[in-house]
C-alpha cells in the first residue's frame, strides 16, 4: 500500500498541475477523491491492512487526501483568475483606500464643546433644558413683567398661549435651581429661537450658552474673574474686558460684557465698528425674584448668571462675516474647518 500512496502523491499532483480548466480540476477531484476515487478506494482497503501497519498507513493516507485536496483548491483558484490563490500577488503593506467623505463636527458644535471645556476646567458642570418651553420658564419665572415687549408675538414663536420656543437659555436656570440646592456652578448650552428676519448678523435660530453660579457670598468680582478667565482661555490672549450697565429683568445689577477687539487690540477697526470693543455676553447678579421662583429661601444666596451667543463667539474667533453661513451646511464653507477645530 505504501507504494500506491507514494505513486498517487506524485501522479496526483502531476495531474492536478496539468488540469487546464475548472472542469479538468473537477474531473481530477472525482478521479482521486470522489466516492469511487483512487484515494477513497484505498481508504476503504485500509481494513485489509495488517493491524500493526494500519495506524501508520491510515495517517499517511489521510495526509495524502488533505494535500491533494489543497492542491486541487489552489489550482481551481489559479484558473479562476488566479490572484486570490497566488499569495505572491498580494501586497499587504499597501495603504488601504481611504473613505472619501468622513463626517466631522459642525464648527458651532466644536466651538460649543471647547467653550464647555473651559468651564469644566473652572469646576462647572453641564445641564440642559427643553427647546419647546413654557412661557412661565422663558419669561414669568425670570421676572419679565406681563407687558414686557420681549413677550410680544414679534419676537417669540408661540406654539399656543402657554408654550413657546425658548428665546434664550435663561429658563434652564430656573429649571435647574428648582431641582438643585446651591452651591451651583453650571453651564447650559443650547439652541434658541427668535422671530427675526435673517440677515448677516441675525438668524431665527442660534445657539447660546448660559452660565449660573449660586452660593453664599458670590459677588460681581467672581463674575468678572470668570469672564476674564474664559476670554483668556478661549481667545488665547490677555484681552481686557469691561462691564457696561444694562438691563435684564432677571439680573440686578445687569451688565453687557465687552472684550477688547482682538483684531485691532482696541485701536478701532472694521470688525469692532471702530470702537475697539466687542460685545460678548449679557450678565448680572441673579435677581431675588428668580431665586423666589426657584423656591430658594430669601436672602440666603447670591449668584451670577451670564448668557453668551455661541454663533457670535464662533464668528469672532474664525472671522466669519455672515451668521447664515453657519446654517446653510454648504460643504465649501464647512470643509474649511475640517481638522482645524
Ligand atoms: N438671556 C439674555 C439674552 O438672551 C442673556 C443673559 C443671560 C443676561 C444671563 C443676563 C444673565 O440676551
Amino acid at each position: 500500500m505504501k507504494e500506491t500512496i507514494d505513486r498517487l502523491r506524485s501522479e496526483g499532483s502531476e495531474r492536478i498541475k496539468a488540469a487546464a480548466t475548472a472542469a479538468d480540476v473537477e474531473a481530477v477531484r472525482v478521479a482521486l477523491l470522489g466516492r469511487k476515487g483512487e484515494v477513497t478506494l484505498l481508504l476503504r482497503a485500509l481494513k485489509d491492512v495488517a493491524a500493526d501497519d494500519r495506524p501508520a498507513m491510515g495517517s499517511e493516507l489521510n495526509r495524502l487526501k488533505v494535500d491533494l485536496g489543497d492542491l486541487l483548491s489552489v489550482r481551481d483558484l489559479e484558473l479562476s483568475g488566479g490572484s486570490r490563490g497566488d499569495a505572491e500577488s498580494f501586497d499587504l503593506t499597501l495603504p488601504g483606500t481611504s473613505p472619501s467623505a468622513v463626517g466631522t463636527n459642525h464648527p458651532l458644535v466644536s466651538v460649543l464643546e471647547s467653550i464647555c471645556d473651559i468651564f469644566y476646567g473652572m469646576g462647572f458642570s453641564r445641564g440642559d433644558g427643553p427647546e419647546v418651553e413654557l412661557d412661565y420658564y422663558n419669561f414669568t419665572a425670570l421676572n419679565f413683567p406681563d407687558d414686557h415687549p420681549a413677550r410680544d408675538i414679534q419676537d417669540t414663536f408661540y406654539i399656543d398661549k402657554k408654550v413657546c420656543l425658548r428665546t434664550q437659555t435663561s429658563p434652564v436656570q430656573v429649571r435647574y435651581m428648582e431641582r438643585i440646592e446651591p452651591p451651583i456652578a453650571c453651564v447650559f448650552p443650547g439652541r434658541v429661537y427668535r422671530n427675526e428676519t435673517a440677515d448677516a448678523s441675525h438668524s431665527a435660530e442660534f445657539f447660546q450658552i448660559e452660565g449660573l453660579v449660586v452660593d453664599e457670598n458670590i459677588s460681581m468680582a467672581d463674575l468678572k474673574n470668570t469672564v476674564d478667565t474664559f476670554v483668556k482661555n478661549f481667545f488665547g490672549a490677555d484681552e481686557p474686558t469691561r462691564f457696561r450697565p444694562h438691563y435684564f429683568p432677571f439680573t440686578e445689577p445687569s451688565v453687557e460684557v465687552d472684550m477688547q477687539c482682538m483684531v485691532c487690540r482696541g485701536k478701532g477697526c472694521g470688525v469692532c465698528g471702530q470702537t475697539g470693543w466687542l460685545e460678548i455676553m449679557g450678565a448680572g447678579m441673579v435677581h431675588p425674584n428668580v431665586f423666589k421662583a426657584a423656591g430658594y429661601p430669601e436672602d440666603k444666596y447670591t449668584g451670577f448668571a451670564f448668557g453668551m451667543g455661541i454663533d457670535r463667539i464662533a464668528m469672532l474667533k474664525y472671522g466669519v462675516g455672515d451668521i447664515r453661513l453657519l446654517y446653510e451646511n454648504d460643504l465649501r464653507f464647512l470643509n474649511q474647518f475640517r481638522g482645524v477645530l
